[in-house]
């Protein structure tokens, strides 16, 4: 009796352990499965490059043999790369991606795709080395938070449509050795790479670039001579308020010591007679009651 319970209790706590470790297993790739299944929904594919993309055989692994698609083992549903170049893709950023949590390349080159760039992609693609957008129809601004992509190589947004500036925390991609935005619509300043050898070639077609290795900034220069311009306005005012000051205070003290034989007694001027920090304790009035 006591032995059927014992043996029982331990086949339940088989199954139970077996349940458990199933169902976080299939969690672990359901994962990428659903980023393939969102990602083809989301994008328009009018030459049917992925109708290989068949969700209907759930053997482990079956998403590695799909068109562009590669994985960390063959044997497993763990997206590496995506790599879906000249497909002629339409619509917008594909959606889904951030399911894919172990991918580290992505490539839509020479597609169709149109739209702005999610502001929120470093949270999106977290460990992704290669971005490759180049060659689409992509518009809006290159999102600043692409700087929290701290593991880009090579970011490729070459021959779109960006417009507005390009986000100089790029710069912190330390990182980067290839970075590409020729032919947009992008002007202002470029971010400085410490490590990346990017030419102006990278940077050439756009509005209205500049900084290293481009001509220097017009507006930098402007604003630094208005800024001086400025300097020496305030610095006058305050020149001419502390020379004020001084008189002032000078005629003060002659009062203060005028009041010091008032035979009333002052209290207020009691409080600070004969101190050498008259000056100086009047000047603080001044300043406080002038501050510019
Ligand atoms: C897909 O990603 C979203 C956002 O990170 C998450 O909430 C969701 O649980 C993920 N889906 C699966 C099946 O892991
Ligand atoms: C399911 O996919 C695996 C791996 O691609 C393949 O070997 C198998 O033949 C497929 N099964 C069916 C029923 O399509
Ligand atoms: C993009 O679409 C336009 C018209 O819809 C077409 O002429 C062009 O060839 C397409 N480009 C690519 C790279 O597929
Ligand atoms: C890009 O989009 C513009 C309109 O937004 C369109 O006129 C142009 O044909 C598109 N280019 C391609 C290559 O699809
Ligand atoms: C980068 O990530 C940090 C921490 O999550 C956040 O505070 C910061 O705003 C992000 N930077 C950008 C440019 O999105
Ligand atoms: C440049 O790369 C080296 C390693 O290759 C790294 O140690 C250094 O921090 C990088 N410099 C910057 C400014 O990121």
């Amino acid at each position: 009796m006591c032995m059927a319970l014992m043996s029982l209790y331990f086949a339940l706590t088989l199954i139970g352990l077996v349940i458990l470790l199933t169902s976080s297993v299939s969690h672990a790739t359901m994962t990428d499965i659903e980023c393939l299944k969102k990602f083809k929904i989301s994008v328009e594919d009018p030459f049917n490059y992925l109708s290989s993309w068949n969700f209907n055989n759930n053997t482990e692994g079956f998403i590695c043999k799909f068109t562009g698609i590669e994985c960390w083992h063959p044997d497993e549903n763990k997206v590496l790369n995506i790599r879906l170049s000249d497909m002629g893709l339409k619509g917008q950023f594909p959606g889904g991606i951030e399911n894919c949590s172990s991918m580290t390349g992505l490539d839509l080159s020479n597609n169709n795709l149109s739209g702005s760039i999610p502001s929120d992609i470093s949270k999106r693609l977290i460990y992704v080395t290669s971005l490759d957008l180049s060659s689409n129809n992509f518009s809006g601004e290159i999102p600043s938070s692409l700087s929290n992509c701290s593991f880009l190589n090579v970011l490729k947004l070459n021959n779109n449509q960006f417009t507005g500036k390009i986000p100089l925390e790029l710069g912190l991609l330390n990182r980067i050795k290839e970075f590409n935005v020729a032919n947009n619509l992008l002007r202002g300043p470029v971010p400085y790479f410490a490590n990346a050898s990017v030419s102006a070639e990278d940077y050439a077609n756009n509005l209205e670039l500049c900084g290293k290795p481009l001509k220097a900034c017009q507006g930098a220069r402007k604003k630094s001579r208005v800024g001086i311009i400025a300097g020496a306005a305030i610095g006058g005012v305050t020149f001419t308020s502390l020379i004020l000051g001084i008189i002032l205070c000078y005629f003060a003290r002659v009062v203060v010591k005028k009041k010091e034989d008032d035979p009333e007694g002052n209290k207020w001027a009691k409080s600070i007679k004969g101190t050498k920090g008259i000056k100086a304790s009047c000047l603080i009035q001044y300043f406080a009651k002038n501050s510019i």
